[in-house]
């Protein structure tokens, strides 16, 4: 098991947006969620490296115990240390503008790894090559589309090593034939056995690459399971008036 969320609860104010979470993530596992707008999907995957501090349960990601109440300062090398092992990419890109691409593969293997330039641009060439873009290592993020600039934050990424990858619905600002390039690319690391969790309403992707789809609605999980189940045979009837609003 790589992550195991015990009892998870988070309040934004006196708004509590996670209930109860409890969930165990095995490795190699390649996890989905969908859910509406505002039951807490994006939180859930910001307390997992700890972007959200919660108050109370425990994740265990990797051996590592987040808990209520971490100090920002005195526990930040702990939480750096579960953060190079747990890569994430969102919906907007997020590279850096005034850096070429290669530039922003290799900032956070040289400046947190602390890897020779080289050896980071090595890396960075092979991970480009893998998602087809070395020929842009550089060019400027202005210069690409939507979907480069998303398969070059996953590249970005990967560079870190990540044992685990989260996806915060990364193919949500694009149009939907550049949505299906990143959803290859996601697609070639479930191969590899990256383990991952990924929020996306792309059904026929959850369909074919996801092991397990989690369902949230209002803060908790009211459903899980293998896709094909719970898209075709929802066991609850919120699930199935989500699922109606979405296209298959
Ligand atoms: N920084 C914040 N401060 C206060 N409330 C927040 C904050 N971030 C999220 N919330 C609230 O927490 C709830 C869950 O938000 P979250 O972003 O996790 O939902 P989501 O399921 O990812 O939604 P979406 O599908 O729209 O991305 C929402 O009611 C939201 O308004
Ligand atoms: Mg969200």
């Amino acid at each position: 098991m790589v992550i195991k969320v015990s009892g998870l609860n988070k309040y934004f104010g006196g708004h509590h947006v996670l209930k109860d979470i409890s969930i165990a993530i095995n490795g190699g596992e390649v996890v989905s969620i969908i859910g509406p707008s505002g039951s807490g999907k994006s939180t859930f995957l910001r307390c997992i490296n700890y972007l959200e501090p919660f108050e109370g349960g425990e994740i265990n990601v990797l051996g590592s115990v987040l808990k209520p109440k971490m100090h920002e300062k005195k526990d930040e090398p702990y939480i750096r240390d579960i953060r190079t092992k747990v890569g994430m990419v969102f919906q907007s890109f997020n590279l850096f503008p005034h850096m070429n691409v290669l530039e922003n593969i290799i900032e956070a293997p040289c400046h947190v790894l602390k890897k020779p330039r080289e050896e980071a641009e090595g890396k960075a060439m092979e991970l480009l090559k893998k998602i087809d873009l070395a020929d842009k290592a550089f060019s400027y993020p202005y210069t690409l589309s939507g979907g480069q600039k998303q398969r070059v934050a996953i590249a970005r990424a990967l560079a870190m090593e990540p044992e685990i990858m989260l996806f915060d619905e990364p193919t949500s600002s694009l149009d939907p034939e550049l949505a299906v390039e990143v959803l290859e690319t996601i697609k070639n690391l479930a191969i590899e056995g990256k383990t991952m969790v990924i929020v996306t309403h792309q059904i026929a992707f959850v369909r074919h690459v996801c092991h397990k789809v989690l369902v949230f609605n209002e803060g908790r999980i009211i459903e899980q399971g293998d896709p094909d189940q719970v898209f075709i045979n929802p066991c609850n009837q919120r699930t199935a008036t989500f699922l109606m609003h979405l296209k298959f």
